[in-house]
């Protein structure tokens, strides 16, 4: 079949260019362009997407050129690239390479979890508000789900969490938490994996753990360790900045994790996405610039917006809660309509904002419309 013209990202900086006869002479894209064209894009585009905590600087350089050098194993399936993912993880985590599971997405691990640990009778436990991903996977596999409000300074509950539990089930621990972006303190995600009731499974989702700097906060990978219905994902959408490319992973036990394997696809990883993260695990300093310029960012929105009389809740992420004191549905609208996209309206908290820590020009263009918006 003739291979036509495909462009490889939604912003179409990419171009792959070949005909059946001359897929020999596939022309590779110039990524060392591409890297500098996602690092501008986001300034020049129509849309200034803030609604999905992505991170505004994409992946590391290493990464595309990891992937490049990829495309020719296409045709194969990645296991062996797989398992030298696992390697560096294992190695990254001080766990034994059975103590890894890579999945499509930390959404996928959450999935397979919820259909592993919940169902009828087995509730899913989780704060509210939270990501709400798990709870909707194990509602639709015939699960209860228990939510169970944060506190007022917007923590985890844990002993109303571990009572919700008492029964077994799955409970879900979102830390630092989306919506909110506040962080559960180290000693009471402690409390809450060491009381456990013994028929119940805690899966932490740290998806936002390398933006937290308290020292209030911890990982709990560590924890695994001892404690065999302890899971923990993590994912490389976030300060990985590949969040099109779908890769997360699970840490636990190696019975837990076939427990989770028990219910995976097979082979649901992509080639390009593996050797991409092998190569950005390597980049510290993309992720320690990243990490860094979503500070600087997150300061500067937080004072200006302060500067305008609003209250916002302390971050330890990439994106902030503004409390507007009214319903933020109409304000969302009326960004949309000024080409800013924010975050959907949790019902929970239904008055605050929540938007995406991008680059600086981003945020001015987010300052600009929020100003006009609300004036
Ligand atoms: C807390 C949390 N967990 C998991 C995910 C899913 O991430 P992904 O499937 O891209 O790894 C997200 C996405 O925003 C998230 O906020």
């Amino acid at each position: 079949m003739p291979m036509t013209a495909k462009t490889l990202s939604r912003r179409g900086f990419v171009q792959i260019l070949g005909t059946g006869a001359a897929a020999a002479a596939l022309r590779l894209p110039d990524f060392k362009t591409a890297t500098a064209a996602a690092a501008t894009a986001p300034a020049v585009d129509k849309v200034v997407r803030l609604s999905s905590n992505e991170n505004p600087y994409g992946p590391s350089p290493a990464a595309f050129d990891a992937m490049r050098d990829a495309f020719r194993l296409a045709w194969r399936y990645p296991d062996e690239h797989v398992d030298a993912l696992v390697a560096d993880l294992a190695k990254l985590h001080g766990v034994g390479t059975d103590h890894i599971l890579a999945g499509a997405g930390s959404s996928e691990i959450l999935k397979i979890a919820a259909a592993a640990f919940t169902g009828p009778g087995k509730p899913a436990v989780t704060a509210d508000p939270t990501f709400e991903a798990l709870a909707r996977y194990a509602s639709k596999g015939g699960a209860p789900v228990v939510k169970v409000p944060l506190t007022a300074d917007y923590r985890h509950d844990v002993p109303a969490l571990l009572k919700a539990a008492a029964g077994g089930g799955l409970v879900y621990v979102c830390n630092p938490n989306n919506p909110t972006a506040t962080i559960t303190p180290k000693a009471q995600v402690r409390e809450l994996i060491a009381q456990a009731p013994a028929g119940a499974t805690v899966l932490v989702d740290e998806a936002y753990h390398h933006y937290a700097d308290s020292g209030d906060y911890e990982t709990v990978i560590p924890l695994v360790h001892d404690h065999p219905n302890l899971i923990v994902a993590r994912t490389f959408s976030k300060i990985h900045g590949m969040a099109g490319l779908r890769l997360g992973y699970a840490v636990a036990q190696p019975e837990t994790l076939a427990r989770l394997r028990d219910q995976q696809a097979w082979d649901s990883l992509n080639i390009l996405v593996v050797v991409a993260a092998r190569a950005s695990l390597q980049d510290t300093g993309h992720l320690e610039k990243s990490r860094r310029l979503n500070r600087e960012t997150r300061d500067w929105l937080r004072s200006s917006v302060g500067g305008l009389g609003y209250k916002l809740l302390p971050s330890e992420t990439n994106f902030l809660m503004i409390d507007l004191k009214k319903d933020v549905a109409p304000v969302i609208e009326a960004l949309k309509g000024r080409g800013v996209e924010v975050g959907r309206r949790f019902a929970a908290l239904p008055e605050c904002l929540r938007v995406t820590i991008g680059t600086r020009p981003q945020m001015e263009a987010f300052l600009g419309a929020f100003r006009g918006v609300m004036a």
